[in-house]
């Protein structure tokens, strides 16, 4: 199968509204078409910052592991043709879980794809984007960590792909004052380790998180430009809007959601188990 990756050209038709609702979801609310749309699932961390000694895309949440949130999630949204999930390499037990995944798809849900991860999570994107089915449009590039994403918010990030944007990504206002520090310097350091050096005007401050959405091309083009970058410019690029942004494409911005959160350290595990626990379920709470 050659993938989107491959360089061949491309050439689906976006999806009308009716073909669209047949299986993939509602359409954008004005009819405007969809992009035929793949979800990039990065689930190849090795969640050391959690300490289950463990995968993370294993880690149990509510009873199942935090790789089975995500998948639900994104086919619950009903936006994607394809959802590529990135595995660490080898694991088997997670290629498994996706192998029975697959059983549970009804017709017309989506094609579900497994890669090997990479070292980094750009690496680990990339691995997926090579696995795309030609004729894919638009990509979301998912944190598996995100694992309680309601189906709202990707609907947004699609919705803003239809209406034109090359890229979008999830947003939440910052509710701390943020401000940027240096270390200090040899003759300060006994009174504090860091000296701030600038606030950042927080009402213009947002959180960013996933799914980011991407028109492929524009994708595939931001990611080819990081081979010339060197291993510290490559360390600070902590999302992909932002090698978007370095190719001076605007990148838009719509509402995410608090339970998006990004499921990291002992404490995000507990406020997450508390969403699932809660009256409504965390996918109905918005935040
Ligand atoms: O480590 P971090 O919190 O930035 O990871 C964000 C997401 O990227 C997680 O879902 C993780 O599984 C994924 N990741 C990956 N491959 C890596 C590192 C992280 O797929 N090498």
């Amino acid at each position: 199968m050659p993938g989107a990756g491959s360089g061949q050209p491309r050439s689906v038709v976006p999806m009308s509204a009716t073909e669209s609702s047949a299986g993939s979801g509602p359409d954008a609310g004005d009819h405007r078409p969809r992009p035929v749309v793949a979800v990039v699932l990065v689930a190849a961390g090795s969640g050391q910052r959690l300490g289950y000694g463990m995968p993370k895309a294993r880690v149990p949440l509510g009873g199942e592991p935090i790789l089975m949130h995500a998948l639900r999630g994104i086919v619950a949204s009903g936006v994607a043709q394809q959802v590529c999930v990135a595995l660490p390499a080898g694991d088997g037990a997670l290629r498994q879980m996706c192998d029975d995944f697959k059983d549970e798809l009804v017709d017309g849900g989506p094609l579900l794809t497994v890669v090997d991860g990479g070292g980094t999570r750009a690496e680990s994107v990339r691995s997926a984007l090579s696995a795309l089915e030609e004729g894919t449009q638009a990509v979301l590039v998912h944190d598996a960590a995100r694992a309680l994403t309601p189906e709202s918010v990707f609907l947004r990030v699609v919705d803003s792909l239809a209406a034109g944007a090359l890229a979008v990504i999830p947003v939440m206002p910052v509710v701390d004052t943020v401000k940027t520090v240096e270390a200090t310097g040899d003759d300060d350091a006994r009174i504090a380790p860091e000296v701030v050096v600038g606030t950042a005007p927080r009402e213009k401050l947002r959180a960013v998180q996933t799914p980011q959405g991407f028109d492929l091309d524009t994708l595939l083009t931001a990611h080819r430009e990081v081979a010339g970058l060197d291993e510290d410019q490559a360390a600070a690029i902590t999302d992909d809007a932002m090698l978007v942004e370095r190719l001076g494409i605007p990148v838009h911005a719509v509402r995410g959601a608090s339970q998006s959160l990004k499921i990291t350290t002992p404490l995000d595990l507990i406020i997450a188990e508390g969403l699932l626990e809660g009256p409504l379920g965390a996918r109905w709470v918005e935040g």
